[in-house]
């Protein structure tokens, strides 16, 4: 299911092999539904106090109804009670949708990864604390 999701919004996509070699220990992941359809997914990774968001999607039909919004906040819930108390996660500079989203569940914008993806656009680091 997460692979079915993944694969609607990003392009390469993850396949179901990459998903479960992610789904370890020090991860974990939500789905999220709309009228009992799975509509979305997010998948974060801890490492100590710190947790990252490794991708987050809603189904492009879905989208602009609160999922986003309700997967990140049940994703600070997680990672608060495995320890976590700030979260960061990287977006490229043209996502407007995410960094539109992001900015209004508090997170700042802290720097700047040059060229970071395949195709040399920049990354934004956002950061937010969880405490
Ligand atoms: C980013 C994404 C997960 C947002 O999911 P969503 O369910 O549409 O988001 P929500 O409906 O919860 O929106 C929450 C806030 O995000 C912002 N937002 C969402 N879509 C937006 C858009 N198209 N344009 C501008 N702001 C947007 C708004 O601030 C919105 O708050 P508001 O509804 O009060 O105005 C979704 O667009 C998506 O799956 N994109 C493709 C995958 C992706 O880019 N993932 C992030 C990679 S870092």
């Amino acid at each position: 299911m997460l692979a079915q999701l993944h694969k609607a919004s990003f392009n390469p996509a993850w396949d179901e092999d990459a998903i479960i070699s992610l789904l370890t220990s020090s991860t974990m992941a939500w789905l999220g539904y709309i009228d009992d359809q799975p509509s979305g997914f997010v998948i974060i990774r801890i490492a100590a106090d710190e947790a990252e968001i490794l991708s987050i999607a809603v189904l492009p039909d879905a989208r602009q109804h609160g999922l986003g919004r309700t997967l990140l906040t049940t994703a600070f819930e997680g990672a608060v009670q495995s320890g976590a108390i700030s979260m960061f996660l990287e977006v490229a500079r043209s996502n407007e949708p995410a960094c539109q989203l992001y900015e209004s569940v508090g997170f700042a914008h802290i720097g700047v990864r040059e060229r970071y993806y395949s195709n040399d656009e920049d990354a934004l680091v956002f950061r937010r604390s969880l405490v």
